[in-house]
């Protein structure tokens, strides 16, 4: 019981003090819920405004895939340096352990292989089951003129629905089909269909004329996908260019796992995000880290 007695009486109230209210300061999330934002906080490091998401989802349509063969013994050493996973939750139930303090973007569509029309896919997560995950948000890939563009617009919409509900955000993935221009009029087009339908953030390729154009009339904060490996230097150039050009952080898979030495380049990757480390430096840094690991 709290004591009644001998109360002291209150006094600090500091009328001359305006109380502030202070939106995450996030592109797009000033308007949203509270426990909304404070997912996004725990995606985009408050402090850079960006982020470092680790992707290893790509079983749910790959399988075991170069590098992802064990995903505890060549993952769990890079976690450290990631501030968010994005993963299944098969992958994040039999191998993360439950007590990491990061962040986790949940792959809630699927349905389809590589041996198959790969726009195909459905949604195949409850939306209680990524709550009872404490997941920070959920990525569903969207394939825009793709042969299942409608239905993998509809997956989007119908999980930024369920997660408005609960307070969980979406990120939009935009897929690119094989016969498509990987340029940045069709980036534009991807992207600000899936902000206007509702998607908080979008993970979408860099491209080397006009990024700077898709990440301005995108609405919510762009993250730049990895894609297929690089040399070090390379990946490292093309994040530091997405950066420059407006995007708020990257989400990389096989250009890290698939390094040489990917506990070294998550870290370089790492300094370019929340450093804005030139990436002639941060691969200088790679190296130093690749020769240590080595000796
Ligand atoms: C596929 O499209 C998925 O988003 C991936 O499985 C994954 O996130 C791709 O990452 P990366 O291209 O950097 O290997």
């Amino acid at each position: 019981m709290p004591d009644v007695d001998d109360l002291k009486e209150a006094k600090n109230y500091c009328a001359d003090i305006p109380q502030k209210n202070q939106p995450f300061f996030l592109k797009g999330s000033g308007a949203l819920d509270w426990g909304m934002q404070n997912r996004l906080a725990r995606i985009f490091n408050p402090e850079s405004g960006r982020t470092v998401m680790l992707a290893i989802d790509h079983g749910y349509f790959q399988g075991p895939t170069t590098g992802l063969e064990r995903v505890d013994l060549t993952i769990l050493p890079l976690v450290p340096y990631a501030d968010t996973l994005m993963l299944t939750r098969g992958i994040l139930r039999t191998v993360i352990p439950a007590s990491t303090p990061k962040s986790i973007v949940l792959r809630v569509s699927g349905g389809t292989s590589i041996l198959k029309e790969l726009s195909n896919e459905d949604i195949v997560v409850d939306i209680e089951d990524a709550v009872r995950l404490n997941v920070c948000a959920m990525a569903v890939q969207v394939f825009i003129g793709g042969e299942f563009e409608s239905q993998s617009i509809i997956n989007m919409t119908n999980t930024v629905n369920a997660g408005t509900r609960y307070g969980l955000p979406t990120l939009a993935v935009t897929a690119v089909g094989k016969d498509m221009a990987r340029d940045a009029r069709y980036f534009r087009l991807a992207t600000r269909i899936c902000a206007e339908l509702g998607a908080h953030y979008i993970k979408t390729y860099y491209v080397e004329h006009g990024f700077e154009t898709v990440c301005a009339s995108c609405p919510v904060p762009i993250v730049m996908a990895g894609g297929k490996k690089l040399p070090e230097l390379d990946a490292l150039t093309m994040a530091s260019k997405a950066l420059q050009e407006g995007a708020a952080g990257v989400d990389m898979g096989r250009n890290i796992f698939q390094s040489e030495a990917p506990t070294a380049m998550i870290q370089a990757v790492r300094a370019v995000v929340h450093k804005n480390e030139p990436p002639a430096k941060a691969f200088d840094l790679y190296q130093t880290l690749k020769k240590q690991a080595k000796a």
